[in-house]
């Protein structure tokens, strides 16, 4: 089911806050005619930043990737900022950013002297009870770029993907290249074998996920065994349990996997789901 979504009561853009009816963007804006500019997601329980230099130090992989020069010393204040000056406060929210490399006239070329751009804002979140949130998912090709890795605001293939899936009343699409499973459209997969955690290892065909960091943080701390490999797609048949992790998602068990029409998985939240899924509570709510 697609949610209803609002736009914010204001946003950081061009260094002042603003409407977001008062913001306004080039349309030689280089993130509006290439996609070329990063994002972040960074989550705040009950008001509280949680893995907030872990996102900011991922900006700035990604704009090294990228070649854009821009100071990420100004992210933390800029979020917390956010938070504070939001009627929510208090409560379970996001923050939202985005660096574009700027304004020039259009070229294939990466133009020189041009001013990156940040826009930022908080939004409210529903970060309760995600624990009893059981995910029906899809799986299909994985048709994006080979730099997975970064988090660029070039997400038409996730969103195309992701719409596949929404669409035919599906929670998720996990996406496999090659036989092999990488990632959801907006989310890290775990596979879980004879009581041994499996991701995809980090590299270009995934995005190195903040919330899969905590994920494997609580395995060694919980000595749940684990291999960061590629899961094979004919492989579902031996799983015993699935889980995806993503900011928002936090740990979601996945109830079913679909593909071409035929349910090649189906099971309930597992113990080690719900073992991690204690931890992960204790972690971001103390
Ligand atoms: N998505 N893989 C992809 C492709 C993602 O877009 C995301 C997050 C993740 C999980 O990463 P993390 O644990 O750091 O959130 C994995 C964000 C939330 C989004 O696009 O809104």
């Amino acid at each position: 089911m697609k949610k209803t979504k609002t736009y914010p009561e204001e946003v950081y853009w061009n260094d002042t806050w603003v409407r977001p009816e008062e913001a306004f963007v080039s349309v030689f804006d280089r993130s509006f005619m290439f996609g070329d500019g990063i994002y972040e997601v960074t989550p705040f329980y009950a008001g509280k930043p949680f893995m907030l230099k872990e996102h900011v130090a991922r900006v700035k992989y990604c704009l090294q990737e990228m070649n854009i020069v821009f100071d990420t010393s100004i992210l933390e204040d800029l979020m917390l900022e956010a938070v504070n000056r939001s009627s929510f406060s208090e409560e379970d929210a996001a923050v939202y950013l985005q660096i574009s490399r700027g304004t020039a006239p259009r070229s294939h070329f990466i133009p020189e002297k041009v001013q990156p751009s940040l826009l930022l804002y908080a939004f409210k979140v529903d970060l309760a009870n995600f624990e009893n949130r059981y995910w029906k998912v899809m799986a299909s090709e994985d048709l994006r770029w080979h730099r997975c890795d970064i988090k660029s605001t070039a997400l038409l293939a996730n969103t195309l993907a992701n719409e596949a899936a929404i669409s035919a009343g599906y929670d998720e699409n996990l996406l496999f290249r090659n036989g092999f499973f990488t990632e959801g459209s907006h989310t890290t997969i775990f596979f879980v074998v004879e009581g041994t955690v499996y991701t995809h290892p980090e590299g270009r065909q995934i995005l190195s996920g903040i919330t899969r960091k905590v994920v494997l943080d609580l395995c060694q701390q919980l000595s749940i065994p684990v291999k960061e490999e590629a899961f094979p797609v004919d492989g579902l048949a031996s799983v015993e349990e699935i889980f995806l992790t993503g900011t928002t998602t936090q740990i979601a068990p996945v109830s079913s996997v679909t593909i071409d029409g035929k349910g090649l998985f189906s099971a309930q939240k597992g113990k080690i789901t719900t073992r991690l899924q204690e931890e992960f509570l204790r972690r971001t709510r103390g």
